[in-house]
């Protein structure tokens, strides 16, 4: 049997991931239609309205882009929007469903830093349903790098799957079935409340907000002015 790459290889992991329209859509989201993937773009574009907000005079920057299913909501409404993915396959796949959108960049990084975006040149960065693939380290070298990019007074948003709730409870064991030496290096690890929180305080971050309503953990924070 061939060896899988380990967990920390996004790169071999994601592009494998990725090698067919079909495919890429199922481990985005699950789902493959056109209007189920709207759909849920419009949830994340509600989550991301209601804590960073969104300003037509912001440049915006996804971490783990995919296939644009949310940057095809969110570029309309900024000045620019910059998807950056782990993955080649993914952003081909975003330039051609955000063909016709002119603000746009995409961007492919290495999987472990935002190399090559400058310093404090960005208001919003947001980053959804990547860190459950992500080791814990990696998880924070994204929000201290977020830091970096975020202009004084720029806006991060990030989510996980709550391993405090039932539903997040209920995914940990199905996980837990796979043997030791025979989980997926993608497969979904959980955060706690606490964890993201940690994460955004520890780089510098203020007003660091999570909600917690459902089975998800959806935290915003802001670089404030006086940030070093
Ligand atoms: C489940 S998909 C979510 C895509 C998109 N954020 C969305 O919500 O539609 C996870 C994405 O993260 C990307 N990814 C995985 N590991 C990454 C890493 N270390 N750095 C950047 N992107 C990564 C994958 O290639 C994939 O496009």
């Amino acid at each position: 049997m061939e060896q899988q790459p380990a967990r920390s290889e996004y790169k071999k992991v994601w592009s494998a991931l990725s090698t067919t329209e079909d495919q890429a859509k199922l481990h985005v989201i699950g789902v493959t239609e056109e209007d189920a993937l709207r759909s849920t773009g419009e949830q994340t574009l509600k989550f991301l309205q209601e804590s960073v907000g969104i300003r037509k005079d912001d440049v915006i920057l996804e971490i783990g882009c995919g296939i644009g299913r949310v940057g095809k909501l969110v570029a309309p409404l900024c000045r620019k929007w910059i998807g950056c993915d782990v993955a080649s396959n993914m952003l081909a796949l975003a330039a051609k469903r955000l063909r016709g959108l002119d603000n746009l960049e995409l961007k492919e990084i290495s999987g472990y830093n935002l190399s090559g975006v400058a310093d404090a040149s960005v208001d919003v960065v947001y980053c959804t349903v990547v860190f459950m693939h992500l080791e814990p380290w990696d998880r924070y070298n994204y929000v201290l790098e977020a830091f970096r990019v975020l202009r004084p007074n720029g806006r991060i948003y990030v989510d996980n799957i709550n391993l405090c709730s039932d539903g997040g409870w209920k995914v940990f064991e199905i996980h837990r079935a796979f043997s030791a030496t025979n989980r997926p290096p993608h497969m979904t690890q959980n955060s706690t409340p606490q964890e993201i929180e940690t994460y955004l305080s520890r780089a510098g971050f203020g007003d660091v907000r999570i909600r917690t309503d459902d089975d998800w953990i959806r935290a915003s924070a802001v670089k404030r002015e006086t940030a070093a």
